[in-house]
């Protein structure tokens, strides 16, 4: 069963299906774009991937005509809705809706997971049900490529307040108004390394300015 707070969050998305792209349009985020945009392909090159709170479908196009397969999947049809419309250069990614929490029911082989942008909305007790549920779904060994926002300020959205597990909240807006409170967490590199650490191992962390992108191998950790 989805977990309350995601849902406002999967409503929060739902609502801003058609806006979302925006995102990608802000001017001071193109040259880590591009960036991403080259790392990316190479490698997921030959995968078949499960990708994890795909939304709109934005990684899945840099993504897609590398790959072996995407299957890209969120808990909204309506964000999979736009990321069907898009043109993936003659590749033919799978959408599904699917709960990131009950990755269990979805169907399919796969050699690598994405998730582009959902780790910082997993609330912080939240993050081992979504690791176990990650480990549980693919073989040992799977890489994992987990892609974020850094905090930056006056580029993102200030948070507004802390809860008692350190999950962070910001305020937004969709363009008619109404507003809502988004959970948003900044993991430092070292925070997420030691949440990963119970589930995956070696870990390589990229930090850009806006960005960062942590590859992890699951299901291989460190001897204690
Ligand atoms: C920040 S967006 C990321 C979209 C896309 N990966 C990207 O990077 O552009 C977060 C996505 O998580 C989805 N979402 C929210 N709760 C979810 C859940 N429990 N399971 C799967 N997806 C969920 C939302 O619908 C939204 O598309």
């Amino acid at each position: 069963m989805t977990n309350p707070a995601s849902g406002t969050l999967a409503e929060y998305y739902q609502q801003r299906a058609t806006e979302y792209d925006e995102i990608y349009t802000r001017p001071e985020r193109q040259a880590d774009l591009a960036e991403l945009k080259r790392t990316l392909p190479p490698l997921v090159a030959g995968r078949n991937v499960l990708e994890i709170a795909a939304g709109t479908g934005y990684w899945t196009q840099v993504m897609a005509p590398a790959a072996a397969s995407v299957t890209a999947t969120d808990l909204n049809p309506q964000t999979l809705e736009v990321a069907a419309s898009k043109d993936y250069a003659g590749a033919s990614p799978r959408f599904l809706v699917a709960d990131a929490f009950r990755l269990d029911a979805v169907r399919g082989e796969f050699d690598l997971v994405f998730c582009g942008f959902w780790w910082s909305h997993i609330p912080r007790s939240d993050v081992p049900r979504f690791l176990a549920g990650v480990r549980a779904r693919v073989a040992s060994g799977t890489p994992m490529l987990i892609m974020d926002n850094m905090y930056v300020e006056g580029s993102v959205h200030p948070i507004a307040r802390t809860g008692p597990d350190g999950d962070t909240y910001q305020l937004r807006r969709l363009h008619d108004g109404r507003q809502y409170e988004v959970l948003k967490n900044f993991p430092t590199r070292h925070q997420l390394a030691g949440d990963l650490a119970p589930w995956a191992g070696n870990l390589s962390y990229t930090e850009l300015t806006h960005y960062w992108l942590a590859c992890c191998e699951l299901g291989v950790t460190a001897p204690a």
